[in-house]
């Protein structure tokens, strides 16, 4: 059979070819249009076609050359752009690492210092950061002219003087007593307000944990085990309390705690200032006049209450210097808790 009457299949062939490297390429030009190429072996043939054949023939050879011609450069042109099979996705490719956010540190040690309650049996209650005077300080036994007001810089609305931004999550505990009867057994974690100057040391909001728990015959024996399971959990096992005879209107007795300072063991650092100690929470017995301003009978029940500072007990942990790293949102600071 001549090459003549194979004109449709090479036409086919020559639109179909393709080339991964620039040698491929080559090959098949040699292949089609070099002088010994099947084209000019073609236009050989075509010299000894009876005359009134030409003309038809003719159309046909030009069209295969162009289309040989056409499809040589069309993948000449591809691999000058990094080759088919670059552009084909490659399904066996892995994905794109995510960057994966972290949890910010206050929320870490809240948590973790809800976990450690939990597991002694305690249930999470909470309550409004836009409060009233009453469950900040009268249900809470301050009364209206009491100097004690003056230990907290409290944040007024000018226009609503009863309404204030809460001072310490011990609103909370009388949202829970004014609703529940005892046995109540709870820890608030939340957000708290006071008008200070910022700085290192102070800041205009920060986080407590309360916790309370109104019972009969809770004494402060139960508290202070508590508390001593609690720091050990928290800080290891080593980790010792002391309780010094503190002042709170709402608590009486009332006390604050000290743990033996997690930095130097109790040896004495610059961070517990040479003592071997510092404070991490203020606790104490429920005032009855507490318990009765929120409907609990004071004869019958009698409770504890403690309340901490997470900001304290994640400098104790992380020992962040400056109170103002933690809600700057500087990533440099926040990517160090990847791991936490
Ligand atoms: N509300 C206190 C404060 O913000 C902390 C506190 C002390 C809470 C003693 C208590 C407590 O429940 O018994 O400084």
């Amino acid at each position: 059979m001549s090459l003549i009457d194979n004109i449709p299949a090479l036409l086919d062939e020559v639109k179909q070819l393709t080339a991964s490297t620039a040698e491929d390429l080559e090959n098949l030009r040699i292949k089609y249009l070099s002088k010994k190429g099947l084209i000019p072996q073609l236009m050989g043939e075509f010299r000894e076609v009876a005359a009134e054949q030409k003309k038809e023939l003719g159309i046909r050879i030009n069209e295969l050359k162009n289309a040989a011609q056409e499809q040589i450069n069309a993948l000449r042109e591809q691999l000058s752009q990094g080759g088919e099979s670059e552009e084909k996705p490659d399904l066996t490719r892995s994905a794109y690492p995510t960057p994966l956010g972290t949890r910010h540190p206050i929320s870490i040690v809240r948590d973790e210092i809800i976990d450690i309650f939990a597991r002694l049996g305690f249930c999470l209650a909470d309550g409004p950061e836009i409060e009233d005077d009453w469950h900040v300080f009268g249900s809470m036994n301050f009364p209206d002219d009491h100097p004690a007001r003056d230990m907290q810089d409290t944040f007024f609305i000018e226009a609503h003087p009863d309404v204030i931004l809460r001072t310490h999550t011990s609103s909370v505990q009388s949202r829970v007593m004014e609703k529940q009867q005892p046995p109540i057994r709870v820890i608030c974690p939340g957000r708290v307000y006071r008008n200070e100057t910022i700085s290192a040391r102070a800041h205009c909001f920060f986080h407590q944990i309360e916790g309370l728990y109104v019972d009969e015959h809770v004494s402060f024996t139960d508290l202070k085990q508590v508390l001593l399971l609690f720091a050990q959990e928290m800080f290891g096992k080593d980790t010792k309390i002391r309780l010094r005879p503190s002042y709170f209107p709402f608590t009486e007795p009332s006390a604050e705690m000290d743990i033996s300072c997690n930095i130097c063991g109790g040896k004495g650092c610059s961070f517990c200032k040479q003592t071997g100690w510092v404070e991490i929470l203020g606790c104490g017995m429920v005032d009855p006049a507490v318990l009765d301003a929120n409907g609990i009978d004071s004869t019958k029940y009698t409770g504890y209450a403690f309340g901490l500072g997470v900001e304290r007990i994640t400098n104790l942990k992380y020992q962040v210097k400056d109170l103002r790293l933690f809600s700057e949102n500087d990533k440099r600071f926040l990517e160090e808790f990847q791991s936490a």
